[in-house]
């Protein structure tokens, strides 16, 4: 916990999806980052159990990623990007395009995954007007998806709490494939379950419903993070593919945490070996030292709306933040080091110690589920009677003041450690949240 002579004043901000009141009686405060550790402002060292946000893949401090925002604040602080560009956006574009599956070359600079998201949905929407479809409006996300916080978002998601108090006012026209998670099938599966793969026969029970000339589009996580990282079952995504493909409709690949090598591949697109039409991206993008996200695109839906427009603008949707300048200089140098430093291949490279090291925790008290795959983890608790969310809100607390950051979703403990997480320190964190379940109700 953070002590009292380094607080300041608490009661303006208004934190996001924080328990606000309760964190204020209690703060945790961060003053500094290196490597893979956070500093606290009491001093005390945190182990980064989670790359911030699942956002800080190439670690904290990065000194290439320092200079170059700091040379390029002094070069150009800022430029336009509505009739005018700068050559790094171009630059920037080039690099993310080649680690994007092959064709899927045109990218649309955004400053987060909500708007890369609702990016992506309007991508959607204007490719089949402009094919002369324009009666295909309707898009599918699924149950427990995440796709940030716009009403775009939020409408295709799938987390009840983050749609329940802006339920009047979702996009119309959206519906939900069911989620894939079944304890009773799947519990302590390492990697992809094996059953599961029928859950994508529920996107032919919409189309039969809705019927496919009304469909624009289908999202989804192709691993689900923020409900409490939910693996793909075997053929899952493949079906999806396939059914996708059949009745025209395009696939969303919502990418924004697994995107940049957090499964040991360029994206879980290529981790998978299936290519969606457009795939949504940020966090680890510019390593989230500057805010930054994209949408990278199929170039034939780029060229369909590009192409369609007689003249002027083709597509009225943008960002004044659009490649920003300080976004494109994180965005090379991040890009840089992840290939310099091979991280991705670092990440695949630790999968199975970091597979072995979560599974050890299958027996531990209060556990469930343990589920991973490339250097994402889900540990499932048994939900406290009648205080849902409270245990794992507990070992979270805890683990923080042992000095081990971890996220929480309900009872659900996450980790995504940064790909440069060493061996030792992937034993830390589990035996961190092991010990400290032990000490729990
Ligand atoms: C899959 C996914 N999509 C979208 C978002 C939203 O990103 P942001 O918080 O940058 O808007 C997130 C954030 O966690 C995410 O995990």
């Amino acid at each position: 916990m953070t002590s009292q002579a380094n607080i300041p004043d608490l009661s303006n901000l208004w934190m996001p999806f924080t328990a606000n009141r309760q964190f204020k009686t209690q703060p945790r405060l961060l003053a500094k980052a290196k490597g893979m550790y956070y500093t606290a402002t009491d001093g005390h060292q945190v182990l980064d159990g989670t790359a911030g946000l699942w956002c800080v893949n190439a670690g904290h401090g990065r000194q290439e990623i320092i200079d170059a925002i700091a040379n390029q604040a002094a070069e150009l602080d800022y430029a336009p990007s509505f009739q005018l560009g700068h050559a790094d956006s171009f630059r920037a574009a080039s690099a993310v395009a080649k680690l994007m599956p092959q064709g899927l070359d045109r990218i649309f600079f955004t400053n987060s995954g909500s708007e890369s998201v609702d990016t992506a949905l309007k991508i959607a929407l204007a490719y089949h007007r402009a094919r002369g479809e324009g009666q295909r409006t309707r898009l599918i996300g699924r149950e427990r998806g995440y796709h940030g916080v716009g009403f775009g978002g939020i409408s295709v998601g799938g987390i009840s709490p983050n749609r329940k108090t802006f339920s009047g006012a979702l996009l119309p026209g959206v519906d939900h494939l069911s989620h894939t998670h079944d304890l009773s099938k799947n519990a302590h599966t390492r990697g992809q379950p094996a059953w599961g793969e029928h859950f994508a026969d529920d996107l032919e029970r919409i189309i039969a419903l809705h019927d496919a000339s009304t469909i624009a589009a289908v999202i989804v996580e192709p691993l689900a993070g923020s409900t409490g990282v939910l693996i793909p079952p075997k053929g899952y995504l493949e079906k999806l593919r396939a059914i996708t493909e059949k009745h025209g409709i395009l696939l969303i690949f919502d990418e924004v945490i697994t995107g940049f090598g957090r499964l040991g591949a360029n994206t879980a697109s290529e981790h998978f070996g299936i290519t969606p039409d457009i795939i949504t991206l940020a966090k680890g993008i510019s390593n989230a030292a500057v805010p930054a996200g994209a949408v990278a695109v199929k170039r034939d839906v780029h060229d369909t709306i590009v192409g369609a427009a007689a003249t002027g603008i083709e597509f009225f949707h943008g960002y004044t933040y659009s490649a920003h300048p300080l976004a494109t200089a994180a965005i090379l140098a991040t890009l840089g080091i992840y290939e310099k430093d091979k991280l991705f291949d670092r990440a695949k490279g630790l999968s199975k110690t970091f597979e072995d090291a979560a599974h050890k925790l299958e027996d531990a008290r209060h556990v469930i589920d343990v589920r991973n795959m490339g250097l994402v983890a889900g540990i499932e608790l048994q939900p406290r009677p009648g205080a849902p969310g409270a245990r794992a809100a507990e070992v979270f607390a805890k683990c923080f003041d042992q000095g081990l950051m971890v996220r929480y979703t309900g009872d659900i403990i996450a980790v995504s450690p940064p790909l440069i997480i060493e061996e030792a320190q992937i034993q830390e964190i589990f035996q961190t949240i092991e010990s400290v379940l032990k000490t729990i109700d």
